[in-house]
């Protein structure tokens, strides 16, 4: 049981999957603040170095979080740098292509799951392995509001942030007595390089997206870090098997039209 008045990571070897960009690369550099050792593990080898360097991480593994060999080598590599895994924090994902079923390419709809849900699954296996023998072990995945309810025309990433809140519950319950927690956040639309592009191509909306948070603006990308080192850490030492809503509000929000419409007088939230 942790005494500390802050949260104190010292000592902690931390892996981070998706840490060369956005929410997994903001986590890695708040985990290396709060005195973790980590190590970046990324598809995207070229953008690896200048993400250690502004995080602060002790060294980089690159591969596809998708392909089981992968995954093993970068986890057994991993741990050869930091001299085992006590934290893992799984941010790697890609978007989907914004289209319904009856539009969609199933090879896309696959490679959408590959990577959120087996990508996760496998990082969770292989680091989870080590976690098991070592008797000790905190692991944070990245789910999405997109997998708490439907986004039509999101049937890949839904399906697959979904799959990430369900293998969350089943592997906090099947390690919970070997010291092990299991946990996840539910991030809402949070300004990364993946949503910039989206918006960019004016693929969403940013006013649509305020008016129906009830905090109304974006997520940063520091509240998703703080959320996940915080489930990481000794102050979530009784909490496992959850998957956290960090959504503004998003999820709590359940009328008709815009709750910007609401809180104007300008709508209902009678029906
Ligand atoms: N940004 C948001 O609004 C938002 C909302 C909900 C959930 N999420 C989730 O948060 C996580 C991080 O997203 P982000 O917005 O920071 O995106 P990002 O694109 O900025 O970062 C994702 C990182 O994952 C890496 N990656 C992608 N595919 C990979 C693979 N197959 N193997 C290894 N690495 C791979 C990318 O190279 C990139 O560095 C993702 O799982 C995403 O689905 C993001």
């Amino acid at each position: 049981m942790s005494s500390s008045p802050q949260i104190d990571l010292t000592g902690r070897r931390a892996l981070v999957s998706g840490g060369a960009s956005g929410i997994g690369e903001e986590t890695a550099n708040l985990l290396n603040d709060l005195g973790a050792s980590v190590v970046l593990a990324d598809m995207n080898a070229d953008a690896l170095p200048a993400a250690a360097k502004r995080t602060g991480a002790l060294g980089t593994v690159d591969g596809d979080v998708a392909s089981s060999a992968a995954v093993d080598r970068m986890v057994a590599d991993a741990a050869a740098i930091l001299g085992g895994i006590d934290l893992l924090f799984n941010s790697a994902g890609i978007g989907d292509d914004l289209v319904p079923v009856h539009e969609q390419s199933p090879e896309r709809w696959l490679r959408v799951v590959d990577v959120n849900l087996k990508g996760t699954y496998l990082m969770c296996r292989a680091a989870g392995k080590l976690m098991v023998e070592a008797k000790r072990g905190a692991i944070v995945n990245v789910s999405s509001i997109v997998g708490l309810d439907a986004f039509p025309g999101r049937s890949a990433y839904g399906v697959a942030k979904a799959g990430v809140g369900h293998l969350t519950k089943t592997l906090a319950c099947e390690w919970g007595n070997m010291g092990i927690r299991v946990n996840a956040i539910a991030p809402a639309y949070t300004r990364t390089p993946m949503v910039q592009s989206l918006l960019d191509r004016k693929i969403f909306d940013p006013t649509l997206i305020e008016n129906r948070t009830p905090l109304a603006r974006f997520a940063l990308t520091e509240e998703m870090a703080k959320a996940a080192c915080f489930l990481l850490s000794d102050w979530a030492s009784y909490i496992t098997g959850v998957v956290l809503p960090v959504d503004g509000g998003w999820s709590a929000y359940g009328a008709a039209g815009d709750v910007v419409k609401i809180r104007t007088g300008e709508g209902t939230s009678a029906n």
